[in-house]
């Protein structure tokens, strides 16, 4: 069966179940707004309207939804072509809702999960067919009207035409940037940003014992690698400690087997001890960094000296020459060695991740780029440094070559992408048009 989106119903009005209804209502979509209470229902419209920022552009595009409850309300969702859930990050949440909502949906609607790490196999285990065929996990970033990253998982029996409507719709209409993705724990972008903030926390303790600073770490960790100014300790501030602890235990339970993550899943001592005194990140007012308000009114920025164990002030570090590109991660010393070890272990483990989460390395790179803001995907980033470079230095640290190097040593070919980018090299060998963004 053909579907067409033409409206949602959203169940679940949170921080991104408000963010999803705020950018279809935006884009003149007829949309379907659901929370617990009444109470809960109006706490979504006036985020959508109020909010920092709001959720629609105009306030006046927030007719477009009606706001209702899921106890009074849950039976409207046969009016809508796509039913889109956000509630809580709770399996048997999810699994109740869906309970639920199966016979009331209309033939040819499409349901989706925006779980951001449970397996869309465990929501839908002993469904009926008719759900898991017109079900998949759309994966949306946070802020959703911000971030262009869409990540579209199908599940085992999902159809190919379900997975077409969404893409479409979310793609076209909503303006996201799509990636397929597979049904593997964190998807791809926060598989690989957990990875490079995980090993970064640990591989960062051992630096700062090698004489770097942390804004030194934060300095190499942004610029020269094309990502943002907020570096790794910024970045984890944003996030909050408390959210990595939990990334961390997901990632404990279903990360596969001789996974290289699964070394790094538990925070270094100093930076548990930070989350045991709640100094967890912006949101608590302090993590690694904090704003002092002085006196006279002005502000000074404080960071929080791991090897000290105590507030200081913070001081821009000035990368060198040497330092200030992403060939940094090739140079014999204590920067370049750290430098190596989180970006380049990061880059390592991208390539031995397809076809595990991704059957091709465009999707990862634009997930990267999309979601994280990198300004190269992994792929991009060693075709910059030239493979053989990547490969040597991985096995002189005691790496294997990751699969998709092997790959690309095996077909004799020295980069991932080439005719400027219009062709990329798949997991056979071979090189293919790289489908337009
Ligand atoms: N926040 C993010 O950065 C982010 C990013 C991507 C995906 N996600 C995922 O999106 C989903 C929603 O996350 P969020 O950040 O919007 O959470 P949130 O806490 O902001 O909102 C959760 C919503 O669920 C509702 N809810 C609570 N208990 C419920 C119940 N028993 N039944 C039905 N609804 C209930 C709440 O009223 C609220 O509207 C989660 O699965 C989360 O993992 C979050």
């Amino acid at each position: 069966m053909s579907h067409q989106i033409k409206s949602v119903a959203v169940i679940g009005g949170g921080t991104m179940g408000t963010g999803i209804a705020g950018l279809c209502a935006q884009t003149d979509h007829k949309v379907l707004l659901l929370d617990v209470s009444e109470e809960a229902a109006q706490k979504a419209k006036d985020r959508i309207i109020n909010g920092r920022p709001p959720a629609v552009e105009d306030p006046e595009k927030a007719k477009n939804i009606t706001f209702g409850t899921i106890d009074n309300d849950l039976a409207q969702v046969a009016n809508y072509d796509w039913i889109c859930e956000a509630v809580v990050e709770d399996l048997p949440t999810k699994r109740a809702l869906f309970e639920k909502l199966e016979p009331l949906r209309r033939e040819g609607s499409v349901i989706s999960t925006n779980t951001s790490g449970i397996p869309l196999r465990d929501i839908t285990d002993g469904m009926p067919t008719s759900l898991k065929t017109n079900i998949a996990v759309t994966h949306f970033f946070n802020p959703v009207k911000v971030m262009r990253l869409l990540e579209l998982i199908p599940g085992q029996e999902t159809t190919p035409d379900v997975m077409d409507a969404l893409a479409a719709f979310t793609g076209g209409q909503l303006g996201k940037g799509v990636v397929y993705a597979k049904d593997t724990v964190n998807f791809i972008g926060n598989r690989i940003g957990c990875f490079w903030m995980m090993t970064g926390l640990h591989y960062a303790q051992e630096a700062l014992s090698d004489g770097l600073t942390m804004e030194q770490i934060d300095a190499l960790m942004s610029g020269p690698m094309g990502l943002p100014p907020t570096g790794l300790y910024g970045l984890i501030d944003l996030i909050g400690l408390d959210v990595m602890e939990l990334v961390g235990k997901n990632l404990a339970i279903n990360l596969p087997d001789g996974d290289m993550g699964l070394d790094f899943i538990a925070l270094p001592g100093p930076i548990h001890e930070m989350l045991e005194r709640g100094q967890i990140g912006r949101k608590a007012g302090a993590g690694f960094y904090r704003m002092q308000k002085l006196d006279d009114g002005s502000r000074k920025t404080e960071i929080y000296d791991l090897t000290a164990g105590d507030w200081r002030a913070s001081e821009k570090f000035q990368l060198d020459d040497t330092h200030a590109g992403l060939d940094v991660l090739l140079s014999d010393d204590a920067a370049g060695n750290f430098a190596w070890r989180i970006m380049g272990g990061t880059l390592c483990y991208a390539a031995d991740l397809i076809p595990e989460i991704a059957d091709d390395l465009v999707n990862i790179d634009r997930a990267m780029k999309w979601g994280y803001a990198w300004g190269r995907g992994p792929f991009e980033m060693i075709d910059a440094l030239g493979a053989d470079n990547v490969i040597a230095r991985a096995n002189a640290m005691g790496l294997q070559t990751p699969k998709m190097l092997k790959v690309l040593a095996d077909a004799g070919v020295d980069s991932f992408y080439r005719n400027e980018g219009q062709e990329y090299l798949g997991a056979d060998g071979q090189y293919h048009p790289t489908p337009l963004e």
